[in-house]
C-alpha cells in the first residue's frame, strides 16, 4: 500500500462504519416546499423536501438567487410557503401566526451576515434584548449575560458599544444573542461573508464548539464550499430554487453527483492550486498543450493503481502539480492535480476508466 492510499482506506472504512450508524432523530422536516413571490417569476423554491437530524450542522450552498435565504426563512416563520409544509421539533411552522409562532421562533434564531446589532446597546444590552423582548426577569438577564458572554469568548467586552468592536467580535456578540433563549435551533444567513478568513475560521470553529457542547442543531446558508467542507456534517445544494444534491457532506465532496455541486468542489480545489499552476491554467486546449486533469480519492477505489492505468493503458506521462488530504467532517479525502502530458486523445477513456472506479476525474484547464 503507498504512502497515499492509505487515508482513502480509512475513509473506505469510515463510510461503511457512517452508514451503520443509526438515524439521528429529525428535528427539522421539510415537505415539498414551494415558494411562488411573483407569479411571473415562476418559483423560487420548487418541491424542497428535506430532513434535518438534530445537532447536525447543516449547509445549504448555491449560488445567489438559489433561494437560500427565502428557504432558511420558511424555518422560521418568516417567509410562509404558497405550498408544502415545515415541521420543527414536529410543530407546523408553517400553518402558525401570531403568538404561538412568535414562541415557536424563541426555538428557532438567527445570526446574519452584517450582524443586525444596536449601535446605541453595549454588547451586554444587546444580548439582553431577546431576554427582555420575552419577558426574563431583570435578576435571570443580569445571571444570564456573563454566562453568555463567556460562551463566546467576549467576557471582557461587556460594556463595549457594536462600534468598538471588530468584525469577529459583533459577531460573537449576535451568536450569544442568538443562544439568549436557549434555541434547538440556530440559523445562519451568511454569518461568516462579511469577515476575513482568519476571523471566519474562529467564527466556525466557535459554531462548531457550540454545536458539540449544547447539542444545537445549525442550518448554515453559504456560497462558499469551503464553510461548508469546514464545519457542516450535511449538505444540501439548491439551484433556482430546486435542492440538486443533499446528503452528507463527505459523500457529496467526493461523489458530487450533479454539475453544479462539482463546480463549487472545483472552487475548493482551485484556491488549493498553487499559484504558480493557476496562473498557467487556460480554459481549452492549444497547440502542444497537455490537459490538466484533478483525480478525486475516497472510498474502495483507492486501492487501484490509478497512475500505473494511466501510463500503461492511456500512455498517459504524469506530472504531479499538487495533492493533498482534506478532512471532511473528520474523514479524509484525498485529492490530486496533475499534467496529463500526452494525454489529450485519451482523455475521454481516461475520463471513462476514473469513473469505472467510482473516482471523480475532472479536466480543469490546460497547460503548455
Ligand atoms: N421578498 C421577496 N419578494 C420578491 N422576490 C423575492 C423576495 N425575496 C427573494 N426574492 C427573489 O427570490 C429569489 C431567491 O432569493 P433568495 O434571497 O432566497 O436567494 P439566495 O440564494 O439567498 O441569494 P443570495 O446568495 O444572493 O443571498 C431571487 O430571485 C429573489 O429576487
Ligand atoms: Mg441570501
Amino acid at each position: 500500500m503507498n504512502a497515499l492510499a492509505r487515508p482513502f482506506s480509512v475513509a473506505a472504512e469510515a463510510r461503511l462504519s457512517s452508514a451503520d450508524l443509526p438515524k439521528p432523530e429529525t428535528l427539522i422536516r421539510i415537505e415539498d416546499l414551494t415558494k411562488v413571490y411573483d407569479p411571473k417569476e415562476g418559483p423560487v423554491l420548487d418541491g424542497i423536501s428535506l430532513a434535518i437530524g438534530k445537532g447536525d450542522i447543516h449547509g445549504i450552498i448555491g449560488r445567489s438567487g438559489a433561494g437560500k435565504s427565502t428557504l432558511v426563512r420558511c424555518l422560521n416563520g418568516l417567509v410562509a410557503p404558497t405550498s408544502g409544509r415545515v415541521l420543527v421539533s414536529g410543530r407546523e411552522i408553517s400553518s402558525l401566526s401570531g403568538a404561538p409562532l412568535r414562541a415557536a421562533r424563541r426555538d428557532i434564531s438567527m445570526i446574519f451576515q452584517h450582524f443586525s446589532l444596536l449601535s446605541s446597546r453595549t454588547a451586554a444590552g444587546n444580548v439582553a434584548l431577546p431576554l427582555e423582548v420575552a419577558g426574563v426577569e431583570k435578576n435571570e438577564i443580569r445571571r444570564r449575560i456573563p454566562e453568555l458572554l463567556e460562551l463566546v469568548g467576549l467576557s471582557a467586552k461587556v460594556d463595549a458599544y457594536p462600534s468598538e468592536l471588530s468584525g469577529g467580535q459583533k459577531q460573537r456578540i449576535g451568536i450569544a444573542r442568538a443562544l439568549a433563549l436557549n434555541p434547538q435551533v440556530l440559523l445562519s444567513d451568511e454569518a461568516t461573508s462579511a469577515l476575513d478568513p482568519e476571523t471566519t475560521e474562529q467564527i466556525l470553529a466557535l459554531l462548531k464548539d457550540i454545536n458539540r457542547r449544547l447539542g444545537l442543531t445549525i442550518v448554515l446558508i453559504t456560497h462558499e464550499m469551503d464553510v461548508v467542507r469546514q464545519i457542516a456534517s450535511h449538505v444540501t445544494v439548491l439551484e433556482h430554487g430546486k435542492l440538486v444534491e443533499s446528503g452528507p457532506t463527505f459523500d457529496v465532496l467526493a461523489f458530487p453527483k450533479s454539475q453544479v455541486a462539482r463546480s463549487f468542489l472545483s472552487s475548493i480545489v482551485a484556491h488549493d492550486l498553487p499559484r504558480q499552476v493557476s496562473e498557467r491554467l487556460r480554459p481549452s486546449p492549444a497547440p502542444g498543450s497537455s490537459p490538466v486533469l484533478r483525480i478525486v480519492f475516497a472510498g474502495q477505489a483507492a486501492h487501484e493503481p490509478v497512475l500505473a492505468a494511466l501510463v500503461e493503458q492511456f500512455r498517459i506521462r504524469p506530472n504531479i502539480l499538487h495533492g493533498r488530504i482534506d478532512y471532511i467532517d473528520d474523514k479524509p479525502l484525498g485529492v490530486l492535480t496533475l499534467v496529463a502530458a500526452g494525454g489529450t486523445p485519451t482523455l475521454p477513456g481516461v475520463l471513462a476508466y476514473l469513473s469505472s472506479l467510482g473516482l471523480h476525474g475532472e479536466i480543469v484547464g490546460h497547460v503548455l
